[in-house]
């Protein structure tokens, strides 16, 4: 798996690197269960069969750039937390954003214990609810079905400007044991490795679940 380290070495992505089953055991362990995962099911949609996780590192040092990262996009990363929404695509030559991934929610399950400022995940709170409307200006012209062809650079553009100027920023430093819900739709990104921070070898690392929505419809409707 060596070829999901990127940023010099700062971040191992690991996308489907993680060797659970649709219920999430791992080598013999119980299914997955807890709080975060009754919300998920009774509050926001239901819980299907689960893909095999990303298991995501984070290492001192990050973020350096990432290869053939533009100087803009390197300080969006160091100021912004490279901050984003999943699933909204980057394409062709000038990038415009298609929407090509419908997750139904982001779990993530802290695999190491780690300080509060080591490259914790970062969430705008009520951001889902902003983007969701700068979006839906767009998408409610166009049937699901044809959602992955519509270029929605602009609104998304918009949108995460109003989410900058008036949503909070929040930090979700997590031990293991600890599990966080983040809405599919809200802005979030990577906070870096502050310097001096509390670390371990095997770095900051998390677990994600992110399965894909059965109704593409319901990504922009449902709760
Ligand atoms: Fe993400």
């Amino acid at each position: 798996m060596a070829h999901w380290h990127v940023c010099e070495g700062t971040w191992f992505v690991g996308v489907d690197a993680l060797l659970n089953d649709t219920a999430g055991r791992v080598g013999g362990s119980e299914v997955l269960s807890g709080r975060a995962v009754d919300f998920l099911r009774d509050d926001l949609g239901g819980w299907p069969a689960l893909h095999r996780a990303q298991v995501s590192v984070i290492y001192p040092g990050y973020p350096r750039p990432r290869d053939g990262e533009s100087a803009g996009a390197f300080r969006y990363r160091q100021m912004r937390d490279a901050a984003h929404v999943d699933g909204l695509k980057p394409v062709g030559p000038n990038r415009r954003r298609h929407p090509q991934e419908f997750h139904a929610f982001i779990l993530g399950l802290p695999l190491t214990d780690v300080g509060p400022d080591a490259a914790p995940m970062v969430v705008w709170e009520g951001s889902h609810e902003v983007i969701r409307a700068g979006l839906r200006e767009v998408l409610d012209n166009h049937d699901p079905k044809d959602w992955h062809t519509v270029d929605v650079t602009d609104a998304y553009q918009e949108a995460r400007r109003t989410v900058f100027e008036t949503c909070t920023r929040v930090p979700l430093p997590a031990r293991p044991g600890e599990a966080y819900a983040v809405h599919r739709l809200a802005l979030h990104g990577v906070a870096p490795w502050k310097p001096g921070s509390k670390g371990r070898p095997d770095g900051r690392m998390i677990a994600y679940f992110r399965p894909e929505m059965a109704d593409r419809q319901d990504w922009l409707i449902s709760p």
